[in-house]
């Protein structure tokens, strides 16, 4: 008797293994397809789109204004110059900066670090950038310490946004 007890409990032990083993194949296999049609979507997405997705972005916004961003870009003006046209100074010109791929103009001479850091800016990405540059790019040459105060981030971003032919449609 107790042999055949032994016995129905392997037996009960090898379906629930292999029951298992299916069950799991099954959610990799999903998870799988789910990471390949993410990527496929992410292709279409707007930047504000993607910019929602890592920060709230309308909040953020609201924070803002472009004539105190105006202001607050006095402090960046030393370097950059950010009307069409403008020419590179110590730093790249910056008409149309949003939207522009990091380190992307050929007339300028970029340190290694931007060339490799390869995003795209956006709300969030010159959100971290500005709050403390020589943490977001390791190894940038900006000699800006940063802004620590989120509504002079805001606002300069808003104004940057703003110097451009197509600025992002905020949400
Ligand atoms: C002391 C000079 C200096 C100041 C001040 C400065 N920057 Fe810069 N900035 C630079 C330099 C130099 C680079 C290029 C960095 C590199 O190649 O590593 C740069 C790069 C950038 C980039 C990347 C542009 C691109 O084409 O990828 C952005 C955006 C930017 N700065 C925005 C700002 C903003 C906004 C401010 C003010 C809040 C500011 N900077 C203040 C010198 C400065």
């Amino acid at each position: 008797m107790y042999e055949f007890q032994k016995i129905i409990t392997s037996i009960v032990l090898v379906v629930l293994v292999v029951l298992g083993i299916s069950k799991t194949s099954d959610i990799i296999f999903k998870t799988d397809k789910n990471v390949v049609a993410y990527k496929v979507e992410i292709v279409e997405k707007t930047i504000a789109e993607e910019d929602k997705e890592v920060f709230d972005l309308a909040s953020f916004v609201s924070l803002g204004n472009i004539e105190h961003g105006k202001k607050v870009f006095k402090k960046c003006a030393a370097c950059h110059s950010i009307n069409q046209g403008g020419k590179n100074k110590i730093g790249p010109a910056l008409w149309a900066v949003m939207q522009r791929k990091s380190g992307e103009l050929s007339d300028y001479n970029y340190s290694k670090a931007l060339l490799n850091h390869g995003k795209i800016w956006s709300f969030a990405e010159l959100n971290g950038f500005l709050l403390k540059p020589a943490k977001w790019i390791k190894g940038n040459k900006m000699g800006f310490a940063g802004l620590k105060d989120e509504k002079d981030r805001a606002s300069v971003i808003l104004y940057m946004n703003e110097s451009s032919e197509e600025p992002i449609a905020l949400p």
